[in-house]
């Protein structure tokens, strides 16, 4: 793209400030800038100004999930479905670790964030270690995708292979990159992260099997013959990944995906509700949860809306090639961007100060006819760290390591 094309699309979009330095840049890096214009997708920001709209619902009823009592009546046959399509090279899991972890405040990739006391034990070690259970008891070396970011993909893969992949087969990881968005403030105007830099950031947890077809993964994944992927996220260090029962019940239910739920511990907690919407399995965001939803009941006046998703899907691989065409919905999120102020000065704020746009995996739960709503035991497996201290932090998921005898 030369400057003539760039200034053309800025125009359209309402972003000329980007090229405000442009002039004071070498040619290295004025080239930088052009590419990044060229690549960076400005469709997204135009949602900014109606973002009401684009955050607006159908209609909302609830759905009721596997409980812990049902499971445990059918963990037999669960246990055994499930075995027999691991062992039969049918299950795969992807490891979502794009995000920024902006909460918790480090730089590095949050997989790398040392959670020991008394020695060094990373995220990314206690997913393994619970990876390995799996391979253990089945005897059979499961495959992990794992998608980074262009902000964190040298890092990451960097450590994995610094720490020999704790104890993982490397022939069974394969990273792949997902795409990045342009931030922006409440107005829609793209920041600049530097004099020849748009500030980005990774677009969200959505796009990572579009992101894995791109990157030649999907192909990876016929020709081993998986079926089902388990997707997970980076922070929760206790979840079960690539659980036979869970797999087994997603299997014989004949779902398009299970979710891993647990029971909320209260109306407001931060974890997205699963649902229906418009009659078809949906998740509401905490962030978009409305007051009617929190406060509903059902006939036996228990509360209507009462498991929230703990990011562990099964998919079935062949639903997600059935729905990766369709466009899912864009979430607008308020976030703290860094950039350069109007003097080139570098700005880190302490404060949201604009938009990050996001499409997010549970999503695709909506885009699929059927949902198996998993209830898991929630100290048992859901220790997400989003934040160093308080709720979902270092510090709490470290007391629930302790409660389930993992020695920190
Ligand atoms: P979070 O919603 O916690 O976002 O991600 P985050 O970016 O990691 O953290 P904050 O909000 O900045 O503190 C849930 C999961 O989705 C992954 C994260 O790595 C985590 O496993 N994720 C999130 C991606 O893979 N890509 C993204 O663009 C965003």
């Amino acid at each position: 793209m030369d400057y003539n094309e760039a200034y053309k699309k800025l125009e359209k979009y309402g972003q000329l400030h980007v090229l405000k330095y442009y002039n004071e840049l070498t040619q290295e890096e004025m080239a930088a800038l052009l590419k990044q214009i060229e690549e960076t997708d400005m469709e997204v920001l135009l949602n900014a100004s109606h973002k009401d709209e684009v955050d607006a619902k159908g209609k909302i009823t609830p759905l009721s999930a596997m409980t812990l009592e049902e499971i445990d009546s059918k963990k037999e046959e669960f246990m055994k479905a499930g075995i027999d399509a691991i062992k039969a090279g049918k299950v795969g899991a992807v490891l979502l670790a794009g995000g920024m972890g902006t909460r918790l405040g480090s730089d590095a990739p949050k997989g790398v964030y040392n959670i020991g006391i008394t020695k060094e034990v990373y995220i990314f070690e206690r997913l393994i270690d619970n990876l390995m259970d799996v391979v253990k008891l089945t005897d059979t070396w499961i495959h992990l995708f794992v998608m980074t970011s262009d902000k964190n993909h040298e890092a990451t893969t960097a450590f994995f292979k610094e720490k020999n992949y704790f104890g993982y087969r490397p022939e069974y990881i394969t990273f792949f990159m997902q795409d990045m968005a342009p931030a922006t403030d409440y107005d829609g105007k793209v920041y600049m992260e530097a004099k020849n830099k748009i500030s980005t950031s990774p677009n969200g947890n959505g796009g990572w099997f579009l992101s894995m077809m791109k990157w030649g993964v999907v192909d990876k994944i016929r020709e081993a013959g998986i079926e089902w992927l388990n997707v997970f996220a980076v922070d929760n260090v206790l979840q079960r990944i690539a659980d036979p029962c869970f797999v087994g019940a997603t299997i014989l239910t004949d779902s398009d995906v299970g979710a891993k739920v647990v029971c909320k511990n209260a109306p407001d907690e931060k974890i997205g509700v699963i649902c229906l919407e418009d009659g078809k399995p949906s998740i509401v965001e905490y962030y978009e949860l409305t007051d009617e939803m929190m406060n509903a009941k059902d006939e036996s006046g228990n509360p209507a809306y009462s498991y929230g998703v703990i990011l562990n899907y099964l998919f079935r691989e062949k639903a997600l090639e059935e729905i990766v065409a369709k466009k899912l919905p864009l979430h607008i999120v308020e976030k703290k961007i860094p950039y350069i102020d109007e003097d080139g000065n570098q700005v880190k704020p302490e404060e949201p100060n604009g938009y990050k746009y996001e499409q997010l995996v549970l999503d695709m739960i909506h885009e699929l006819d059927s949902c198996l709503p998993y209830e898991v035991k929630r100290n048992y497996e859901f220790a997400p760290i989003k934040n160093k201290t308080g709720v979902d932090s270092v510090e709490s998921a470290r007391e629930l390591c302790k409660e389930n005898g993992i020695e920190l």
